[in-house]
């Protein structure tokens, strides 16, 4: 089988690296890749938004499947376009993508059907927006209502922020037509918690629990990322709220896709907050997570293949995933200025005597290849991976492997995972 990967950052590193391990599967191309990518599949120089040319080259080399790893080709419709050439997709529809392309869409799904998430209303007009917010009082959250690459929600600890930000984006325009509307919502407290399922728009196959750290410094402080490190399992999700996530959150989910229209085929991904026993979505995507996916696809012992064809086909054949007895943890070492801007080009040293390690996988999220040496070409540039029998192993596996890594002004958080040691005591 011939396999297509769209996406070139550490999530399609970890999707390659697990789809390389099928014996399904002959080659795999990747549009655009990366560096880490090139060692496992042959690198086709097509941006991910490049859609036509992604379904040419589909056509042109017979590829069996075709697996979409960032939701921006999702949101252009590289889903439709493919099934329309005949060609099978790994991932949603254009209009089933809403669900992370419009915060308000999915705002009004949860409320539809049911689904527990934070109390909202949604605005295009400034004073009423403001309104609205004095109404409630502060802390209070502002959302831009489309793709804003991460910076469109705003927690408002003051009125004055949120008036600001609401001036921002309805007014000033910051983000263009992603800020056109927006939703404004209750603040909510607790831990988050990153959750996928499989579907084929009827059925789901949920993955093990996970969570990310979203703020760049230890401790939870500073700005939003990305991600700057994810582990699995996640003993925030107990069993018992897996099993209320599945029958109360993530099938009801994918109902009202079905319902409304627009059925989700591809891997749902429910950001959550919990506090005890409440379980609130924070929001939606129509994707796996980066970096949640490195250690879940390094835990998982299942196939992955046969579940995507499923999903493309729309017809999940696989009941449960089996996965490895063990924990994964992937700490992301970043540019320095991260978030905000950061140089690229500096050369980095030691993946090979990281990658060496027992149980430590480096996958390449923001790095190019220059005069037979890796630089460093993004914000996020690596994920180091480790696993072992506990979470306490794999965080000590996945630290080891950072040791051995170095360049100048990298930045990582020293704390991935202390969440979960807390939580197991
Ligand atoms: P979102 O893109 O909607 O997931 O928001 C990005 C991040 O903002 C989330 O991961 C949370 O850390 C935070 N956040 C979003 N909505 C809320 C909320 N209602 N209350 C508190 N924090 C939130
Ligand atoms: N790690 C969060 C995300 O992929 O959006």
């Amino acid at each position: 089988m011939k396999i297509l990967v769209v996406g070139g950052g550490g999530r399609e590193h970890a999707l390659v690296w697990k789809i390389a391990q099928s014996s399904l599967v002959e080659t795999i191309y990747c549009a655009p890749g990366n560096p880490g990518i090139a060692e496992l599949a042959e690198l086709v120089p097509l941006g991910v938004e490049d859609v036509d040319g992604l379904c040419a080259f589909a056509l042109e080399k017979q590829i069996d499947l075709t697996v979409v790893g960032p939701e921006l080709p999702l949101t252009l419709g590289i889903a439709d376009r493919f099934k329309a050439a005949g060609l099978a997709i790994f991932g949603p529809s254009q209009a089933a993508a809403q669900i992370e392309g419009s915060k308000g869409f999915s705002k009004d799904l949860m409320a539809k059907y049911g689904i527990p998430t934070a109390a909202y209303a949604r605005f295009t007009d400034r004073d009423q927006a403001v309104a609205y917010v004095r109404e409630q009082g502060a802390p209070i959250v502002i959302k831009a209502d489309g793709l804003a690459a991460g910076k469109g929600v705003i927690l408002a600890q003051t009125l004055e922020e949120a008036v600001q930000a609401i001036d921002e984006i309805l007014v000033d325009g910051v983000f263009g037509e992603a800020g056109e509307s927006l939703v404004i919502e209750e603040y909510l407290y607790g831990e988050e918690a990153s959750f996928f399922a499989f579907t084929d728009g009827k059925n789901i196959l949920p993955l093990a629990s996970a969570q990310d750290h979203k703020q760049i410094f230890d401790g939870d402080k500073g700005p939003n990322t990305g991600g700057m490190g994810a582990y699995s399992p996640a003993p925030v999700v107990t069993d018992v709220l897996y099993q209320r996530i599945v029958d109360e959150v993530a099938q009801p989910t994918i109902d009202g896709m079905a319902a409304e229209g627009c059925p989700y085929c591809g891997i749902l991904f429910i950001g959550l907050m919990i506090d005890g026993d409440r379980i609130k979505v924070l929001e939606y995507n129509a994707r796996f997570g980066d970096p949640e996916a490195q250690p879940l696809l390094s835990r998982m012992k299942s196939d992955l293949v046969p579940v995507l064809l499923d999903c493309a086909r729309g017809e999940l054949t696989t009941k449960a995933l089996e996965w490895y007895d063990r924990a994964a943890v992937c700490v992301v070492l970043a540019a320095k200025g991260y978030p905000g801007s950061y140089p690229k080009g500096d050369v980095i040293e030691g993946i090979d005597g990281a990658n060496a390690l027992d149980g430590v996988q480096v996958f390449h999220a923001g790095t190019a290849a220059r005069d037979g040496r890796i630089v460093t070409n993004g914000g996020r540039v690596l994920g180091v991976t480790g696993w072992g029998d506990s979470v306490a192993a794999a965080i000590d596996k996945a630290y080891e492997g950072v040791s051995k890594i170095s360049w100048d002004g990298m930045q990582l958080r020293r704390d991935i995972g202390q969440k979960a040691l807390k939580r197991l005591g």
